[in-house]
């Protein structure tokens, strides 16, 4: 055995390969060096660069406690105080059932990351406002949900390396996510599938819109929305066009969710749910127009390529399939499709984000003649590819 292959890393370390690579290496030499660092940081035309790099480490070191400011910020629900109108420290240490100190802290942390604005003082006291980014969550109830879900994702995550080696066994969210589980899905009760179905209700309207958007629904007849959750896709999918016939098929007690919510919609009569499962069953024919709405991320690949093919084989010869989520390799929004989702959906146990590439693939393979990458208004919420039967 030669010395190197004692040492398991030192085997993969190969010399840089084209002037890119030698450039990057030589670059990275330079800012791993304090001095460098250092002199960075002083001379006026490197110094703005610097600041901003240092600021982005720092950001991702301290991601972990912005995000439990915004948990504290939403569970004393702060928001809906401030959008009565600014307030003192003191008023708001009452509301909060917070000291006065403790209640500073606070206040000063969500204004350092936008979520509140400090005012001027008055009467010597600490004055707060509402702001731009705490405003947003007021309309936007499902990313108020969804922060308050992430403590199982923080729980999942204490340990990332032993995650990563399929070390973690048993994680919070597999548990949420009943369906992550290999196997059998038909001993899924109303009770188990009531907080990640309520869950992705409350978020599905900030993915609706842009999605419709991008797609016109109208010139379609009928349209399923497979892995549907309670119809709040399809419900926003109605409004778009008065005509379209609506179907829906998820596992039956999600199913069960959503025809309670069409009656309450009065859509009952342009509504049918199916209940049943993707991984076994067939899919109802009679729909021109096929969605799969965040859906594909959650399963490997050996359940996509199977959902595809029952998708292609229930859609007429010019049929259309949509298949909206958020993407890996999406320009801008990186941190979301790959850091975020690719985390997340290992926590939960199954899936992967893909890029539109890899989702064409498994589209092809399922017999799709055709796969085209639409443009959304916003792609960190939910990629689009359209795909011909
Ligand atoms: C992440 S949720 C998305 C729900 C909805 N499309 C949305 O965007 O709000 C995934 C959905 O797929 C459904 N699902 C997962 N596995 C399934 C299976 N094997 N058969 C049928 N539906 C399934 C879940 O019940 C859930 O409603």
């Amino acid at each position: 055995m030669s010395e190197l292959s004692d040492q398991p890393g030192d085997a993969l370390i190969k010399p840089p390969v084209g002037w890119r690579e030698r450039l990057s290496a030589w670059r990275n030499r330079m800012v791993a060096d304090p001095k460098f660092q250092r002199w960075a940081a002083s001379f006026p035309l490197t110094r703005p660069i610097a600041r901003r790099r240092a600021r982005q480490l720092f950001d991702l070191c301290a991601g972990f406690v912005y995000s439990q400011i915004l948990d504290a910020f939403i569970r004393l629900k702060l928001a809906d105080i401030l959008f009565e109108g600014p307030a003192t420290t003191s008023e708001l240490a009452g509301r909060l059932s917070l000291s006065p100190d403790r209640t500073l802290t606070l206040l000063r942390a969500t204004s350092a990351l936008g979520l509140t604005v400090s005012l001027n003082p008055l009467n010597g006291e600490d004055r707060f406002a509402l702001g731009e980014l705490g405003a947003a969550l007021i309309g936007n109830p499902g990313v108020a949900a969804m922060v308050e879900h992430h403590a199982m994702l923080y729980a999942d995550l204490r340990d990332p390396v032993a995650l990563l080696r399929g070390e973690t066994r048993d994680t919070a969210l597999g548990g949420y996510w009943p369906y992550a589980a290999r196997g059998a899905l038909d001993h899924l009760s109303a009770e188990q599938v009531s907080a990640y179905s309520g869950l992705m209700s409350a978020s599905q309207p900030l993915i609706a819109d842009d999605v419709l958007d991008a797609y016109r629904v109208d010139r379609h007849r009928v349209l399923m929305d497979v892995g549907g959750g309670e119809g709040r896709f399809l419900a926003a999918a109605a409004r778009r066009d008065a005509d379209l016939k609506l179907m829906l098929f998820d596992l039956p007690p999600v199913a069960e969710r959503a025809r309670t919510h069409f009656e309450h919609l009065g859509l009952a009569d342009r509504a049918e749910t199916h209940g049943g499962d993707f991984q076994v069953d067939s899919l109802p024919k009679g729909a021109d127009l096929i969605s799969l709405v965040r859906v594909i991320h959650d399963h490997d690949d050996d359940i996509v390529l199977r959902l595809l093919t029952a998708v292609h084989a229930a859609l007429p010869r010019e049929g259309t399939l949509i298949v909206a989520e958020p993407m890996s390799g999406v320009r801008g929004a990186e941190p979301i499709g790959d850091a975020y989702f690719g985390f997340y959906l290992m926590a939960m146990g199954r899936g992967r984000p893909r890029t539109a590439t890899e989702i064409t693939e498994l589209l092809k393979q399922a017999g799709f003649r055709k796969a085209q990458e639409t443009a959304t208004i916003r792609p960190m919420l939910t990629g689009l590819i359209v795909a011909n039967a």
